[in-house]
């Protein structure tokens, strides 16, 4: 039997493939996915190939967004978003160069780079499904703990935690973790047509409490799932411990 936290990447995969099929992308009317990086996407993104290589899906009209980007960290670096997300994914599909959309954590002016992210999303009207993680804080995206839940995309403050969660990617060097990141607000997210959030691990399971069984508030930012006609937890036994 497959592992649980394999379960869930298979179970979200075949959710993505089956709104992509019932939808029918066209080059004028594509697909719009918005899509996380992390440890809990990886399975997802390794069924998603696996479905595309059986023939199952093609993604030639399926655009997407990342939710977020490291601020200052080169896009060549292996733990730039830039670069997971094309390793781990982009490389293996045949999405099209020009139909992916990442936030440039190296812009210049970032507060016209947040615009120009948001402006395009609303260009192609909305995001269809939102795939997401969870930070063991609770926050979505980069939304840490007392993001406005009506936030949009913009730069943000990692708090300590999540930079010491994040310091397993860069030899454990927390100082080697970019202290900012630019992320899509927690109202961008709200409004995608479906969000979908991926949970494993124990050290989820009090992210998962404040999700599912804790009041809607701006500390644990993953709560704004409540406010959401259409909102999904694909989670592991494991994750479910607090509940
Ligand atoms: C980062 C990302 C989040 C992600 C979180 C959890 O902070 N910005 O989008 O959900 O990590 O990552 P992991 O899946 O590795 O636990």
């Amino acid at each position: 039997p497959l592992a649980y936290a394999e379960q869930v990447g298979q179970w979200a995969a075949l959710h993505i493939v089956k709104r992509i099929n019932a939808f029918q992308p066209t080059a004028t009317q594509p697909f719009v996915l918005g899509l996380p990086t992390g440890s809990t996407p990886l399975q997802t993104y390794k069924a998603l190939i696996a479905l595309y290589q059986a023939g199952k899906v093609s993604f030639e009209h399926v655009v997407t967004f990342n939710m977020d980007e490291y601020v200052g960290l080169p896009q060549e670096h292996p733990e730039s978003y830039h670069s997971f997300m094309h390793k781990n994914f982009f490389d293996h599909i045949n999405i099209r160069k020009e139909n992916i959309n990442l936030l440039d954590g190296n812009a210049e002016d970032v507060e016209a780079e947040c615009q120009r992210y948001e402006q395009k999303i609303k260009a192609y009207g909305k995001i269809h499904l939102f795939m997401g993680g969870v930070g063991n804080d609770g926050h979505i995206a980069f939304n840490e703990p007392a993001s406005s839940l009506s936030s949009r995309t913009r730069i943000k403050t990692l708090t300590h935690e999540t930079r010491l969660a994040n310091s397993r990617f860069f030899n454990n060097d927390i100082n080697a973790v970019p202290k900012h990141a630019l992320t899509v607000g927690v109202g961008t997210l709200l409004d995608a047509q479906e969000v979908m959030i991926l949970v494993t691990g124990s050290a989820k399971a009090h992210a998962l409490h404040a999700a599912v069984e804790g009041n809607v508030n701006h500390m644990w930012t993953i709560s704004c799932l409540q406010l959401h006609p259409k909102s999904l937890i694909i989670c592991d036994k494991a994750a479910t411990m607090e509940l």
